[in-house]
């Protein structure tokens, strides 16, 4: 699959101009913010969930641009359209500048990240650490800890290094959402202490229309095994039940589980139809 040209600034550029300088302080140091997009059948899924939170990372860290919501789905339309691959990633970098002016927007395309059937099938193993992110609702470019102790935990064959606060709450993933479930109750870490995902969003609303109760309180790791499955959200990974978190097993997903991951599957399906 060849991925010919990203987007700088709403322009369509060739992909060999997507380098950035050694001498860009903003990009050396992380002043930036990031969102990962999934596009099915050429649909850009949740867009603008997606501009809306990049714009409030940016907002977060007092990073100041000459960018529109509305300008950037846009030109990131006219750049699907333009790649002719219908199934991709696309990445979205806003990275600021000393002056609001010279701030730069990226979109760059990457190969689509599929999770293999069987972890649906049978939950994946995750491990833990204790880390909160700083400015959790900002998706920013400060990922220095999230990078070593999710490359632990693929070394260990993990799908994900779950954050324990001091409190040895569980709070969110490196790059994922954390859910505990009983028949149909759900509880995830209140929003304003986690990235406010978009999947955890739909998620969320999927759940309370079929009739499942949603609470936002945290769950300190002892107390995990008085709920009968675990589960995370990511825009790649959907809903991906989980089997063990360190060395805590569960049993694979329940039907009330299975039920959700459904739903939210249809759920999917009527956003490519809408
Ligand atoms: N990560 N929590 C964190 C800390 C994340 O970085 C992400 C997204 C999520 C899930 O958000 P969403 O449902 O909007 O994808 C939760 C992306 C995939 C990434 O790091 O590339």
């Amino acid at each position: 699959m060849e991925l010919k040209y990203f987007l700088k600034n709403n322009e369509i550029c060739p992909i060999s101009e997507a380098v950035i300088s050694l001498f860009n302080i903003e990009h050396s140091y992380g002043f930036g913010v990031y969102e990962n997009v999934r596009v099915k059948n050429s649909i850009p899924f949740f867009i603008n969930d997606h501009v809306e939170r990049l714009f409030k990372s940016a907002e977060a860290i007092g990073l100041e641009h000459q960018f529109t919501e509305d300008g950037i789905i846009k030109c990131t339309k006219q750049l699907i359209e333009k790649l002719e691959i219908k199934t991709l990633n696309l990445k979205m970098l806003l990275i600021g500048a000393k002056e609001r002016k010279d701030s730069c927007l990226y979109v760059l395309p990457l190969s689509p990240h599929f999770p293999d059937e069987k972890f649906y099938r049978d939950g994946v193993k995750t491990i833990t650490k204790k880390y909160e992110r700083w400015l959790p609702q900002a998706k920013t470019l400060n990922m220095l800890p999230s990078y070593i102790y999710y490359s632990e935990a693929k070394k260990n064959n993990c799908y994900d290094v779950l954050f324990l606060d001091k409190d040895d709450c569980i709070i969110e993933g490196s790059r994922t959402n954390f859910f505990a479930m009983t028949g149909k109750t759900i509880i995830t870490a209140p929003e304003e202490r986690v990235l406010s995902g978009v999947t955890r969003k739909h998620v969320i609303t999927v759940a309370k229309k079929n009739g499942y109760d949603v609470q936002e309180k945290t769950i300190a790791i002892n107390d995990l095994k008085k709920y009968q499955s675990v589960f995370l959200t990511s825009t790649s990974s959907k809903i991906m039940p989980v089997r063990m978190i360190d060395k805590m097993e569960f049993a694979g997903p329940t039907k009330e589980l299975k039920e959700l991951i459904k739903n939210f599957d249809e759920y999917l399906k009527s956003q490519e139809a809408a």
